[in-house]
């Protein structure tokens, strides 16, 4: 391992952009070693970790999944039921759906609560709405896909609700479901939007985020 590291050392001269990453020092403000109550300054790195979970037990789910009517419910009931370490694999990316929701909230609130929003991080705040959104719309899009009844009906209402959005709400609610009712076109059109235009959108995000982070330093205590 050390030999392929300075390999790629010599020729790229690594060193000091990970010493620059290792150094940096954590606020003792903010450092739940020191300060017990700032383990709610880690609610942000939580989020990333389930994220991370997310994508990871996503891409395996997409190796049995086909976003087609006749292939998605059998498909998941295939992973759910048959395939070795299906249904925990399933598990985590569903009970990892809702953990990211409950602590992007979580770690909104400790930005309120400090304060963190103000002036000059009022930018990353605005980022951090992009990302609750992309959260939120994983959620939307992602439980259309195993095309039960309940995934079926709750999307029907949901695409319903965004129809009622005054003068874009008909169009909105066409473009998503791809005609006038859901069927094969809104299950591609959610697979589609939930494996490749919300993960783009995340990581670009992600990264404006941290970059910002890391350039104005976690705001001082209160
Ligand atoms: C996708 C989910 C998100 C991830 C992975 C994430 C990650 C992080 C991390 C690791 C930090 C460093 C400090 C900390 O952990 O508290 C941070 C800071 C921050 N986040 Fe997020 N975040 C997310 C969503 C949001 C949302 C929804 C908002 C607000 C709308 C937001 C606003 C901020 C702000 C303003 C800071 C700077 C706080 C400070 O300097 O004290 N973030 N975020």
């Amino acid at each position: 391992m050390s030999r392929i590291y300075k390999f790629l050392d010599d020729r790229l001269n690594l060193s000091p952009l990970l010493k620059e990453i290792a150094d940096h020092q954590v606020p003792d403000h903010a450092n739940p070693l020191k300060t017990p109550t700032a383990l709610i300054y880690c609610f942000g790195g939580i989020c990333l970790f389930i994220l991370l979970l997310q994508i990871l037990t996503g891409v395996f789910l997409m190796l049995y999944y086909v976003p087609s009517p006749d292939n998605a419910y059998a498909g998941v009931n295939y992973i759910q039921n048959e395939l070795a370490f299906g249904g925990l694999v399933r598990g985590i990316h569903r009970v990892g759906a809702s953990a990211a929701v409950v602590m992007v909230f979580l770690h909104m609130m400790r930005v309120v609560l400090t304060g963190s929003y103000k002036n000059p991080r009022e930018l990353n705040w605005i980022v951090g709405i992009v990302l609750l959104l992309t959260v939120m719309g994983f959620c939307f899009t992602g439980y259309l896909l195993p095309w039960d009844q309940k995934a079926y009906w709750a999307t029907t209402v949901g695409v319903n609700m965004v129809e009622s959005i005054p003068l874009v709400g008909n169009f909105l609610a066409a473009a998503l479901r791809g005609g006038s009712e859901v069927g094969m076109l809104t299950l591609v059109r959610f697979y589609v939007v939930h494996v490749m235009f919300l993960p783009a959108l995340l990581v670009i995000f992600l990264a404006a985020h941290f970059f910002m982070v890391r350039r104005q330093g976690i705001s001082r205590p209160l």
